[in-house]
């Protein structure tokens, strides 16, 4: 039996811009998704999405001419990663994915750089024009300043510090439930608005790009009230995307008299927009968010990616 596990993700800043080769600060998060493959006597009946992930696997032991053997196989797949609420549960499931039908049909372990390219290119399949983040995040762990510069070249800084406790320890994830629309269909909205209006567009754009590197200063520096400053300043700009929902945008309103707040990953349209990334400044937010009927956990996050266990 081979398995592995992989972690979700959050983005901390920079969702949407970072498809357009914007940078984002990504953070892993201390759930995961595990796959277990075993070998079995009779063919498993496949759904779609695995015979991708499989062909992915299959084109490239052929293409580098690597020795394997096809054999059938039971699939067996576990996850506490919340799915379609912007946590990396697609990207997860195929980093494990990828790293288990490798090592299960050549007998050999890869390098997470290849796991890792593999992968985006299943999450290209699951949602069309991905920048890759959320493959990388849950592939490499930890904290990463992440910059798409051209299709065959991302540039993923690991950054060897962690998210002061000054900060971690007043996070907490939100959720508003499961937006309607998926992240290929939000992709494709954004897409659409800079075809309308590329100047303003790639402005809120570069504005978001600033408000990511504060973050990362913020960070570095264990700066608090910087980082609740380029949180907003996100959300902001996330909001005049159009990628927050106007009912999501006046309830999550209160939030900002106790701190800061941002949506993280793809947003929604209509109603709910995923998880939301609340800072507490006041002391006061676990009390408030019970009493607003809010659904909430604390942040956790995880440094280690890709495990093979
Ligand atoms: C999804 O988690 C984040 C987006 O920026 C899409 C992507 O980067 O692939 C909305």
């Amino acid at each position: 039996m081979i398995a592995y596990s992989a972690p979700g993700k959050i983005i901390l800043s920079g969702e949407h811009a970072v498809v357009y080769g914007r940078p984002a600060l990504v953070a892993a998060v201390n759930k995961r998704l595990k796959v277990k493959l075993a070998p079995a006597k009779r063919k498993e009946e496949k759904t779609p999405e695995w015979k991708q992930i499989e062909s992915v696997v299959f084109e490239y032991l052929n293409s580098e001419r690597i020795d394997f053997k096809i054999k059938d196989y039971k699939i067996d797949i576990e996850s506490d990663i919340p799915v379609g609420r912007g946590m990396g549960s697609s990207a997860a499931l195929a980093v494990a994915s990828v790293a288990c039908l490798l090592e299960f049909f050549s007998g050999k372990r890869f390098e997470k750089e290849l796991v890792n390219n593999l992968a985006y290119k299943i999450e290209k399949y699951f949602h069309g024009r991905p920048s890759g983040i959320d493959n990388s995040a849950s592939c490499f762990g930890g904290l990463i300043f992440f910059r798409k510069e051209f299709e065959f070249l991302k540039v993923i800084s690991k950054l060897n510090f962690k998210i002061p406790d000054n900060i971690q320890s007043r996070l907490y994830l939100v959720d508003t439930g499961k937006p309607k629309e998926s992240t290929k269909q939000m992709v494709d909205f954004v897409g659409s608005r800079l075809n309308e209006n590329p100047s303003r567009i790639r402005l809120i754009f570069s504005e978001i790009e600033r408000a990511s590197k504060q973050m990362v200063v913020a960070i570095l520096k264990e700066d608090l009230e910087l980082f609740a400053k380029a949180m907003q300043k996100n959300q902001d700009l996330l909001e005049r995307l159009g990628v927050v929902s106007k009912r999501m945008s006046q309830r999550l309103k209160v939030l900002q008299d106790l701190g800061a707040y941002k949506i993280t990953g793809a947003g929604g349209l209509q109603e709910a927009v995923g998880f939301v990334l609340f800072l507490d400044l006041s002391g006061e937010g676990e009390r408030f968010l019970k009493d607003q009927g809010f659904s909430w956990s604390r942040l956790k996050f995880d440094q280690q990616g890709l495990v093979r266990l």
